[in-house]
């Protein structure tokens, strides 16, 4: 088989590329990525000599990229990903999510080859009750969900009217190593181990459902394998956390694992202003994966956080490289004013 991994230099691409060299030797990987912020091929240093493995820079939005590049499948992850940069601009959400799923539909369409699309959770919108399930509303909140839900329509609209053969999954919050540190899980442990304040949005009782990276991989590449065309697959390890749970036990492992004082680091915690429209709660219900496919995660939280830890502890190049560059503009942008005391 012959795979185009669309956003496999990104935090889920990576992951899975690495993924699929091991659990399919025979396979040949096209990562093809535009190297946004969020992209990093540093990300693959061990898998870039690879004979299955090639790299291509590209525009998933661009109709010409993909000549000269033969494959048998897409898996689709490129993607702008960050709700709170969605809520500062949400133009580049629209450009990649929407007007790029498009362009992957067309090349697929024409090609007659299958796609998988990685979607989220987050399309469905906040529930305080019961878990979403694949034929759940989509109401999405932020513009980030919005241009994923829209994506999700265009796959939906293209089974329906052109027969691709088109797959969707819907996953819920992933952490593991090679996270961007925008996202909740990197932010923590890094401002823990550089002594800064860690800002809690709200109240801290918004709920995520976490699943550590490895294991959606593995569901993402059952879906590719053993899925039905058409459908939608929602994957989540049945692990809802409300956050300053999530960033109190972050902060105490920190502390196990490099002998701090765990009062001096929960006392970085500070309460910050609310994310806009902040979704309450998300809670998938796993059980079509389970029950058809199979599936079912390998990792407990416990046991995950541990490692992510350990690998932002042994992995300080990796993300000092990153925080020391553009993305501070980022960071004083979205915290600045929010963590003035
Ligand atoms: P990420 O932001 O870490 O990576 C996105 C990757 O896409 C980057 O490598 C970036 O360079 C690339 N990219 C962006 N725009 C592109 C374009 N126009 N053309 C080609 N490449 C482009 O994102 P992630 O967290 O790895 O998420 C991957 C996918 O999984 C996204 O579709 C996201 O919606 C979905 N998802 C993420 C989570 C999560 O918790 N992170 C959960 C469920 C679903
Ligand atoms: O549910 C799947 C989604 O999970 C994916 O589709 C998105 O790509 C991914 O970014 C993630 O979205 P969230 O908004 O849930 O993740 P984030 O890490 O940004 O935030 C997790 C929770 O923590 C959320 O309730 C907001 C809160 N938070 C986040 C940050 C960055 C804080 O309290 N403080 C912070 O500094």
């Amino acid at each position: 088989m012959k795979l185009l991994v669309t956003g496999g230099a990104g935090f889920i691409g990576s992951n899975y590329v690495r993924h699929v060299l091991t659990a399919h030797p025979d396979y040949q990987v096209i990562n093809f990525d535009k190297l946004t912020y969020a992209g990093n091929l540093g990300n693959l240093k061990d898998v870039e000599s690879s004979p299955n493995y090639t790299f291509v820079r590209g525009d998933i939005c661009d109709r010409n990229a993909f000549e000269g590049l033969e494959f048998d499948a897409v898996v689709n992850f490129a993607a702008e990903s960050h709700v709170d940069r969605s809520i500062l601009d949400a133009s580049p959400f629209l450009r990649t999510n929407v007007m790029g799923t498009h362009n992957l539909l067309e090349i697929v369409r024409r090609r007659g080859c299958a796609l998988l699309h990685v979607s989220t959770d987050e399309v469905y919108g906040s529930t305080a009750e019961g878990f979403f399930n694949e034929d759940s509303p989509l109401q999405p909140n932020s513009p980030y969900a919005a241009s994923k839900a829209s994506s999700d329509l265009l796959v939906r609209a293209y089974v329906e009217t052109y027969k691709v053969r088109a797959m969707t999954t819907r996953c819920s919050n992933n952490y593991g190593p090679y996270q961007f540190p925008e996202k909740l899980v990197p932010l923590v442990i890094i401002n823990a181990l550089n002594g800064r304040p860690v800002p809690v949005y709200g109240d801290g009782m918004n709920v995520r459902d976490w699943i550590y990276v490895e294991d959606h991989c593995k569901a993402v590449d059952m879906v590719l394998h053993n899925g039905k065309a058409g459908e939608v697959y929602n994957i989540g390890s049945r692990n809802e956390r409300p956050n300053i749970e999530v960033i109190k036990l972050l902060l105490r492992k920190v502390a196990q694992r490099t002998g701090r004082n765990e009062d001096d680091l929960l006392n970085l915690i500070t309460f910050v202003k609310d994310r806009a429209g902040h979704d309450r709660r998300y809670a998938i219900d796993p059980v079509k994966m389970e029950r058809q496919l199979g599936w079912g995660p390998d990792m407990s939280f416990d046991q995950g956080i541990l490692k992510t830890i350990d690998w932002y502890i042994s992995n300080r190049d990796w993300w000092q490289g990153i925080t020391s560059g553009e993305y501070m503009k980022y960071y004083d942008t979205q915290y600045g004013e929010r963590l003035k005391k």
